[in-house]
């Protein structure tokens, strides 16, 4: 049977990417936010997650405001990059699982979640950033993915408790998957920031820590919020955040935090990394 093995939440900033590409991971600048994920590597290097679960947004590369589904779930083979306009280099596609994919998808319509299923779609920094984060490397491959977008761009945006229950239905999903994979779910985007209009470069470091306390203890409180409460509070951007109540529902049994990563500022973004493991429950320790 398929197990999850915990779950990453991580900032997406475009810059990364160009910091990456320009090897400036120890430059001042860089520095307290690269070695935030020391932890992860040598978890993820222990674990060897077989395939990472992805909740992002899409910036436009793939949806535009034309078209936006609330809750669109991969189903390809593989997931091209393509330049959304960042300047930031193009990475080579990205392997799925196109086989869970489907199960998932069937899953969670069986669970009652319209989903818009894609069997071509292209991922934008969203995507590539956390995984190019938590595996470094140039072009680095060790896990097969399946990305799901959630709308977190064109209002009216899914409410923290659909996005949570969604997570959650994806975990269920997870764990009822017949083949032995190992899987990681991943968050990405937020932390408070916000890009245009009058509260433009707003960060706020309190509602941050408050998130991460309850995404790790009481996700629940969380998704009791409303979504506009969230854009008050965490930015017009910062409802990225979404993406990580929906990484926390599909976490369901226990968790214990191996790492967090707070850091100000990031481009104009409350740079943050949570790294949740799911704990075993007792009968199946003592089995292992
Ligand atoms: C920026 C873009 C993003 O998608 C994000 O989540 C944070 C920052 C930016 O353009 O700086
Ligand atoms: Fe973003």
């Amino acid at each position: 049977m398929a197990r999850i093995i915990g779950g990453v939440g991580t900032t997406h900033v475009p810059s990364i990417g160009s910091a990456i590409a320009k090897g400036l991971q120890q430059d001042p600048y860089w520095r307290p936010f690269f070695d935030g994920f020391s932890v992860a590597h040598r978890w993820l290097a222990a674990e060897k997650p077989d395939v990472a679960v992805v909740f992002y947004n899409d910036h436009g590369l793939n949806f535009f405001l034309d078209k936006m589904p609330t809750f669109a779930i991969g189903a390809a083979s593989d997931y091209r990059n393509a330049d959304e306009g960042w300047g930031i280099p193009v990475s080579r596609p990205f392997p799925g699982d196109a086989a869970l994919s489907w199960h998932i998808i069937e899953q969670v319509v069986a669970d009652e979640f319209d989903v818009t299923t894609c069997q071509e779609m292209l991922v934008d920094h969203a995507f590539t950033i956390p995984l190019a984060l938590l595996w470094p490397g140039a072009d680095n491959r060790p896990v097969r993915t399946v990305p799901i977008a959630v709308n977190t761009v064109q209002h009216p945006l899914p409410s923290p408790g659909r996005c949570f229950k969604l997570g959650q239905a994806v975990g269920r999903a997870i764990a009822s998957y017949p083949q032995d994979v190992k899987v990681l779910v991943v968050g990405t985007g937020g932390l408070s920031h916000q890009l245009d209009g009058k509260r433009a470069g707003f960060i706020n470091k309190e509602f941050d820590a408050w998130c991460l306390d309850k995404l790790v203890a009481d996700p629940a409180a969380l998704a009791r919020r409303s979504t506009l409460d969230i854009v008050e509070q965490a930015g017009t951007q910062g409802v990225e955040l979404l993406n990580w109540i929906a990484m926390r529902g599909a976490l369901t049994g226990h968790v214990r935090e191996l790492q967090r990563n707070y850091h100000i500022p990031i481009s104009n973004t409350a740079s943050a990394l949570l790294v949740l493991e799911s704990e075993e429950p007792m009968e199946l320790r003592k089995a292992g």
